[in-house]
């Protein structure tokens, strides 16, 4: 799941975020984990990222989300997060302790079974990684 902004991606800041688009990068991970069954949700919206966790997170499977600044703004988002039933990776393509000090701070790393950040786009192959192997996912 990515939430606010990363559909820019590719275009967006590509000093900080890279070149590739994640829907290039999407395929790339369906080739990469050809045995799962991958699906991929992006929205600018809150309510909707919430809508969203609520409809899959009771099923058996694992979430990764990079919910871009809505990360250091959204007790809803944590909210949901710890309500639901499947373990959740967060994944920030930018290593946000390096940035500014408004991003240090996460909402959401607390109700997470794992944080990857500043790993590039490559920090979701590791959150799919972890979610396979790690006892606690
Ligand atoms: C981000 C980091 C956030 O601080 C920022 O608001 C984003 C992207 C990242 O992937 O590095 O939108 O989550």
């Amino acid at each position: 799941m990515n939430g606010p902004n990363l559909n820019l991606l590719g275009r967006r800041e590509p000093g900080i975020y890279g070149s590739k688009d994640f829907e290039s990068y999407f395929e790339e991970l369906k080739a990469q984990f050809p045995d799962d069954e991958l699906y991929y949700f992006q929205s600018n919206h809150e309510g909707a990222l919430l809508d969203y966790l609520h409809d899959i997170g009771f099923s058996p499977c694992g979430i990764i989300i990079n919910a871009g600044a809505y990360t250091h703004t959204s007790i809803a988002l944590a909210d949901a997060i710890s309500g639901i039933k499947a373990p959740v990776v967060e994944v920030h393509i930018s290593n946000v302790y390096e940035r500014e000090v408004f991003r240090h701070h996460s909402y959401i790393k607390p109700v997470c079974v794992h944080t990857i950040v500043g790993k590039g786009l490559d920090g979701y192959a590791e959150a799919i990684e972890y979610l396979k192997t790690s006892p606690e996912a």
